[in-house]
C-alpha cells in the first residue's frame, strides 16, 4: 500500500528520499513522488509507474533541499496517473502534503472549499484534505493540519510541509502507521521502518489519534487536544542485510530459502523438550486464564487466515477447545458471540492488516482477551493486543507470504501444545509433538535441496491456465495456501479445495489440461485422499502430488510425485507448503510475472 517517507537534516533529502522510497517499493504502488522546501520554495516532482520514472524525472529537472517529503501510492481514489500522485500542493503552493489513508468526507469537504474559490486539478481526496490545510493556516502549520484533521473523516496517515512555516514537517496517524526516526542532528519520519533502516534505528511509533512536529533538532509528539505526550523510544533490531536480496533474484525466493532459519527463530528458547511443554512469555495470561478459556476466535486475513485454519485443528485436537475461524473482514460486521472466556487470536505478518486490526478492536470491545501473533515488532496489532507471540521470522518483503506462514504454524502449534498441556494433554504426546517441532528446520532443509526438481516440474506447467489444489484435514487450509501463492504471484487461476469436496463441482472443470495438486502425505486420511486421485485421474486430470514416503498405491496413478519427510499429521502443511512455495515461484518466474510485487496487490492492506 501507499508509503510515506520524510526527511529534516543538514543533507539533501532528495537521495534520501528516493532511497527511502525504493526500501517501500515492496508494499505495491502505482506511482510516487517527493516535495522538498529550499530557500525557492516547494519543488514537487512526481511520475506514474515505478521509482525508476520518479528518478528520470528528478534528473532531468533535479530538485535538492534539506527538508523533503516522499509517497508511493495505491490507487483509491482515481486511477495511477501524475495528476493523483503525491505530494499534492495547495492552490497557493505553499503547501505539500502526502497521504495514507482514505478521507471518507472528501466530497462534501471538497464542495465547501470550491464554494470558496478552490480549483481541483486531481480525483484524490488527499488534494482535499491538502487545500482544507491552506484554508485553515493561521501561523503554525501542526494547529492547521490539527484543524483540518479534525473536520476530516477517516484514515490516515500524513506528512505535510509548508513554505510559511519552514524547517518543520507535521506528521499525523489515524488508522494508518507511521513512525518518526530520531537521528543525529537530523530526523526521518516513514510508514515502515524499513525506509530508514539504513540511517537510524531509533524510532517513535506515532499512536492513532497523535500528531508530531519534526525538526532537524528534535520532536515533538501531541494528542489532538494539543497535549504533549511522551512516547517511548524503541530499538529496531533488524540487520540492513535482512532487508535485503542478498544475492537471492527474487525476496521471495530468499524468504523461502530462510525457512529453516526462520523456523528456529520461531521455536527458540519456547520448546521445553523434556516437559513437553512451550513456553511462550509474552501471552499475559495466567494459569487460572489459561485454564478458563472456554472458546477461541481466530481471526486474520489471506495467508494468515490459512494458518488459522489450521491453528483451528490444533487447538482442537490437542486441547479440546472449540474454535472458530473467521474472515478478519467478516468479523466485526455480523454479531460474534463472545464471552468474557474468550480468547480472540489475531494472526498478521505485517501487524497493520486494517481489517484484522478492526476486527482486535472489536473482540476487545465486546469483552475478549487478545492475543497476537505478529511478526513485525512494534506494529499495531502488536502494540494494541492484551499479550503476543511475536514469530520472529525477520522482515517479510516478498508480496507472497512464505515464511511468515509456516512460522505462524510453528507458533500456532506452540500455543496448542501450551493450552494442551495445561488440560488434557500428556506429557508423553507433549514430547513427542515438541520432538517434531524442533526436527521442523532440517526437513525443510531436505526439501530445499530438492528445488531443482521443482523447478523442472515448474517449466512443465508454466502454461497451464488453471491449476486445482486438493487436499484433506490438516492439508486442506495447504491446498488454499497452496492456490493463492500460485494465482498471486503468477495470476492463473488456481483454487484450493478439500479433496473430496470435489466431486461436488469442482470435478466438472477436470479434464487432460487440468493440473491437480493433490497434498497427500501419509497421515490419518491417506487413504481417502488416494479414492480421489482415483477419481482425477479416471477423468483424465494431470497429477502432482505431494507425499510423505514411498507408496506403492501411488504407482501408475500420479504423474509426479515430490516427496516430503515424514512428520506428525498436525505438522504435515509446515513441510508441505515449502514445495508450494517453490512451484509458485518457479511457475510465476517462467511466465515473466514479477513475483516480489505481482499486478494490484500490496504487501499491507491498510485499507478496509
Ligand atoms: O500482514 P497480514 O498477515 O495481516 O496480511 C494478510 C494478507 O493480506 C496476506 O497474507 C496476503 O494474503 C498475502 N499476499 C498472501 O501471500
Amino acid at each position: 500500500m501507499c508509503g510515506i517517507v520524510g526527511y529534516v537534516g543538514s543533507r539533501n533529502s532528495v537521495p534520501l528520499l528516493i532511497e527511502g522510497l525504493k526500501r517501500l517499493e515492496y508494499r505495491g504502488y502505482d506511482s510516487a513522488g517527493v516535495a522538498v522546501l529550499n530557500g525557492h520554495g516547494l519543488e514537487t516532482r512526481r511520475a506514474e509507474g515505478k521509482i525508476a520514472k520518479l528518478e528520470q524525472v528528478l534528473a532531468v529537472t533535479p530538485a535538492e533541499g534539506g527538508l523533503g517529503i516522499g509517497h508511493t501510492r495505491w490507487a483509491t481514489h482515481g486511477p495511477p496517473a501524475e495528476r493523483n500522485a503525491h505530494p499534492h500542493l495547495s492552490n497557493d503552493g505553499t503547501i505539500a502534503l502526502v497521504h495514507n489513508g482514505i478521507i471518507e468526507n472528501y466530497a462534501e469537504l471538497k464542495q465547501g472549499l470550491k464554494a470558496q474559490g478552490y480549483v481541483f486539478h486531481s480525483d484524490t481526496d488527499t488534494e482535499v484534505l491538502t487545500n482544507l490545510v491552506q484554508e485553515l493556516y493561521g501561523g503554525r502549520l501542526e494547529d492547521a493540519v490539527l484543524a483540518a484533521l479534525e473536520r476530516g473523516e477517516g484514515t490516515y496517515g500524513i506528512a505535510v510541509v509548508s513554505t510559511r512555516d519552514p524547517g518543520k514537517i507535521v506528521a499525523a496517524r489515524k488508522g494508518s502507521p507511521l513512525l518518526v526516526g530520531l537521528g543525529d542532528g537530523e530526523h526521518f519520519i516513514a510508514s515502515d521502518a524499513s525506509a530508514i533502516l539504513a540511517h537510524t534505528r531509533e524510532v517513535v511509533y506515532l499512536n492513532d489519534g497523535d500528531l508530531a512536529v519534526v525538526r532537524k533538532d528534535g520532536y515533538r509528539v501531541f494528542d489532538m487536544k494539543a497535549t504533549t505526550l511522551d512516547r517511548p523510544v524503541a530499538k529496531i533490531d533488524w540487520e540492513l542485510a535482512q532487508i535485503e536480496r542478498g544475492g537471492y533474484d527474487h525476496f521471495m525466493l530468499k524468504e523461502i530459502f530462510e525457512q529453516p532459519q526462520t523456523l528456529e527463530n520461531t521455536m527458540r528458547g519456547r520448546v521445553v523438550l523434556e516437559d513437553g511443554m512451550s513456553k511462550l512469555g509474552g501471552i499475559n495470561l495466567s494459569h487460572d486464564e489459561l485454564l478458563t478459556i472456554d472458546q477461541v476466535i481466530i481471526t486474520a486475513c489471506g495467508t494468515s487466515w490459512h494458518s488459522a485454519l489450521i491453528g483451528e485443528m490444533l487447538i482442537e485436537d490437542l486441547a479440546r477447545i472449540p474454535v472458530e475461524v473467521e474472515y478478519a473482514s467478516e468479523f466485526r460486521y455480523r454479531n460474534p458471540i463472545v464471552t468474557p472466556n474468550t480468547l480472540c487470536i489475531v494472526i498478521s505478518q505485517s501487524g497493520e492488516t486494517a481489517d484484522t486490526l478492526a476486527a482486535m478492536r472489536e473482540a476487545k470491545r465486546r469483552g475478549a482477551k487478545t492475543l497476537g501473533l505478529v511478526n513485525v515488532v512494534g506494529s499495531t496489532i502488536a502494540r494494541e493486543d492484551d499479550g503476543g507471540i511475536y514469530l520472529h521470522a525477520g522482515p517479510e518483503i516478498g508480496v507472497a507470504s512464505t515464511k511468515a506462514f509456516t512460522s505462524q504454524v510453528v507458533a500456532l502449534a506452540l500455543l496448542a501444545l501450551k493450552l494442551g498441556r495445561k488440560r488434557q494433554l500428556s506429557s508423553v504426546r507433549g514430547r513427542e509433538i515438541a520432538q517434531a517441532l524442533l526436527d521442523l528446520p532440517a526437513q525443510v532443509k531436505q526439501i530445499l535441496d530438492r528445488a531443482p526438481e521443482i523447478e523442472a516440474l515448474a517449466e512443465r506447467y508454466k502454461d497451464a491456465q488453471n491449476f486445482l489444489y486438493l487436499g484433506r484435514g490438516y492439508n486442506f487450509p495447504t491446498a488454499l495456501e497452496g492456490a493463492l501463492k500460485l494465482k498471486e504471484i503468477s495470476y492463473i487461476h488456481a483454487e484450493g479445495y478439500p479433496a473430496a469436496e470435489m466431486k461436488h463441482g469442482p470435478i466438472a472443470l477436470i479434464d487432460e489440461n487440468m493440473p491437480v495438486v493433490f497434498i497427500a502425505p501419509h497421515d490419518a486420511v491417506f487413504d481417502k485422499v488416494v479414492s480421489n486421485i482415483q477419481e482425477v485421474k479416471a477423468r483424465r486430470g494431470r497429477i502432482i502430488c505431494l507425499t510423505s514416503r514411498e507408496e506403492h498405491m501411488l504407482e501408475g496413478l500420479v504423474d509426479h510425485e515430490i516427496r516430503i519427510p515424514p512428520t506428525l499429521d498436525m505438522l504435515t502443511p509446515v513441510l508441505a507448503s515449502v514445495p508450494l512455495q517453490l512451484l509458485a515461484y518457479y511457475i510465476a518466474v517462467k511466465r515473466g510475472a514479477n513475483v516480489d510485487q505481482p499486478r494490484n496487490l500490496a504487501k499491507s492492506v491498510t485499507v478496509e
